[in-house]
């Protein structure tokens, strides 16, 4: 093993330079990739997903890559399981210098059907669950005044779609606590990202009964993620003319917007 042939210095040296990042959502879809692609740029990535055999086959895909992926299951939902695994990521893998937010789902609710379990479901998966990671990784990475934050939200959270109350509603709550942290974090030397993507295939996709406008595929979504991450972006958003659509949409009257919606939605008569 390389290591054995090194001084304590040069390993020393190694161990300083070792890159290593967090990403909850990490057994299938964007998170999965994202976590391909780092490995692949050499990082030690702690997955996390509740599915821990996906994450042992992802970890064990990754064995060939420069960098390495290291299984850490986890539901984002419970707090201090989100603490005990986040202590235990920097115990065995070292300081996390990148914390990639991802984990979500989505489930479409018929407004006549609107009722209290499935909102709460996705407000305590997508917006709670990155509360509940967001906590300790600020704290470390303010105390040690670097790191970079990328939470995923979506394109569904800048303005309010036919189904997706819930879903709309946790991003939007995601894209406004990003706004609000952004500036303190920065004074305090961590960058936090957020990402707001279109259609991306991924298996919560597949399962759209409808055509999806602008779909692009995993890896390039990955590939737009950690390049916003690297040039220290705020919003990281994608497909581009999808995302410069719903900005358009954003800025319109109510009437015009119901009356576009209107017309574009699955009619259910
Ligand atoms: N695909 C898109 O078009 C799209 C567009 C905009 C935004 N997004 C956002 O991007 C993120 C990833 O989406 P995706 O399309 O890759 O979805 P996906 O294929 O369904 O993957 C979701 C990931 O989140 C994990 N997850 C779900 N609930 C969790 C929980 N309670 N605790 C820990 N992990 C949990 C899942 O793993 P386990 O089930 O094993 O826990 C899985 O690894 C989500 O936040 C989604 O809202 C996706």
């Amino acid at each position: 093993m390389l290591r054995d042939r090194l001084s304590e210095e040069d390993s020393a040296i190694i161990e300083t330079i070792k890159r290593v990042a967090w990403v909850t959502g990490a057994s299938q879809g964007i998170g999965a990739a994202v976590s391909r692609r780092l490995a692949r740029d050499g990082w030690i990535v702690a997955a996390s997903a509740r599915s821990a055999d996906k994450l042992h086959a992802l970890s064990q895909e990754a064995e060939h890559l420069p960098g390495s992926i290291v299984v850490f299951p986890l539901d984002v939902t419970d707090e201090p399981a989100v603490e005990r695994v986040f202590a235990d990521i920097e115990a065995r893998l070292g300081p996390v210098q990148l914390a990639i937010l991802n984990a979500g789902t989505h489930e479409p609710i018929p407004a006549t059907e609107f009722s209290v379990a499935p909102v709460r479901r996705l407000i305590e998966i997508n917006l709670m669950g990155a509360v509940h990671c967001l906590t300790p990784v600020i704290s470390r990475f303010v105390a040690r005044r670097s790191g970079r934050i990328a939470v995923v939200a979506s394109l569904a959270g800048y303005r309010g779609l036919p189904t997706a109350s819930a879903y709309g509603a946790s991003k939007a709550g995601l894209i406004n606590m990003c706004e609000s942290l952004r500036p303190e974090l920065l004074d305090a030397g961590v960058v936090l990202s957020c990402v707001t993507p279109g259609f991306v295939r991924t298996p919560l996709t597949d399962r759209n009964p409808f055509p999806m406008p602008f779909l692009i595929d995993v890896d390039t979504a990955a590939d737009r993620i950690l390049r916003g991450v690297a040039g220290r972006q705020f919003e990281i958003t994608f497909p581009r003319r999808f995302s410069y659509l719903m900005k358009v949409l954003r800025l319109l009257p109510y009437a015009l917007y119901f009356a576009i919606v209107r017309r574009v939605s699955p009619r259910r008569d």
